[in-house]
């Protein structure tokens, strides 16, 4: 049993390009100058028979059809056993309208995002008789897919905004935003792709860790500011950003974890340019910039 993961998508919501923008790495990943990512998920298994997936995005669909790993062994046989969702945001429950064709697998969430696919009907496609959902409660281990145990844990950020009100609470503590702890025999790895702050007890949980998969949504707070696209901030977004003396590369220094894996990076990142100066200094700082199809054991 060896922990596996696949990257099935590296991008944040909106994915490299999308649809509507016209930013440069856009622009570039249209002409085919640098590659285009999908939206946010990650696969795993320990067993290499049984998967899971974290996270569905809109692009489930391709995702699938492009993973091996995943494809049918049989006329309904599947390798994915397992869904769970770390929010409730659209890039990363959307896939779940994708795998509403009467497939069992087992959805796993806290209460809290359990909540929000159940406040929306949609979601009722996805046939709760067929496709359990499973309430799984923060810091209780429990077992994945076979071979791989999880635990869930808080992680500052926000509800999803298509249910923000008016004033917004950014670094939320509570079981509306999580991170996935996933532990194979002795070895140990983190997946958080949406993280507003890290907090001391954040790193104190983290260090040590063999793999970490982390939000990279964003390299600098203001990007999409100075870049024309709108009036956000990564701050504002429930993200804390790669660089600067609040952003992730200061955050774990010092901490010991063997591979550092940015994923969830929104299109406007310059670390998607293959050749940036950005990438270079994230990676001379130990972190490995993640991309669709990057396998990682
Ligand atoms: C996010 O990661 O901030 C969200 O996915 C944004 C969105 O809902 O598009
Ligand atoms: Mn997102
Ligand atoms: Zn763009």
């Amino acid at each position: 049993m060896a922990f596996r993961a696949h990257i099935l998508g590296a991008a944040a919501g909106g994915g490299l390009p999308q649809w509507n923008c016209g930013c440069d790495n856009c622009n570039l990943a249209r002409s085919g100058t640098i590659p285009p990512q999908t939206q946010s998920s990650l696969a795993v298994t320990a067993d290499g028979t049984s998967w899971a997936i974290l996270n569905a995005s809109p692009d489930i669909r391709g995702q699938l059809a492009d993973t091996p790993a995943l494809h049918p062994t049989g006329l309904r046989d599947l390798p994915l056993r397992a869904v769970l969702v770390t929010n409730g945001d659209i890039d990363h429950v959307a896939g779940l309208l994708t795998l509403r064709e009467m497939q069992p697998f087992r959805l796993f969430a806290t209460a809290g995002i359990h909540e929000v696919l159940a406040e929306n009907p949609i979601f009722n496609a996805v046939n709760a008789t067929v496709v359990p959902r499973e309430t799984i409660a923060l810091d209780a281990p429990f077992e994945l897919v076979p071979g791989l145990i999880a635990t869930l844990f808080p992680v500052p950020g926000k509800v999803p905004l298509y249910l923000e009100g008016e004033t917004v609470e950014t670094d939320l503590i509570g079981d509306q935003t999580v991170g996935v702890r996933l532990q194979a025999l002795d070895s140990t790895a983190y997946y958080i792709p949406g993280c507003a702050l890290l907090t001391d007890d954040l790193r104190a949980r983290l260090d040590g860790a063999d793999t970490l998969f982390f939000d990279g949504t964003l390299w600098a707070d203001d990007e999409m500011v100075r870049a024309g696209l709108g009036k956000k901030t990564g701050k504002r977004m429930g993200h804390m950003s790669m660089s600067g003396p609040d952003g992730s590369i200061a955050a774990f220094e010092g901490l010991s974890i063997r591979q550092k894996i940015y994923v969830h990076m929104n299109n406007t990142n310059p670390v998607l340019r293959p050749s940036s100066a950005e990438k270079a200094q994230a990676e001379a700082a130990g972190w490995i910039i993640g991309q669709d199809g990057m396998e990682v054991s």
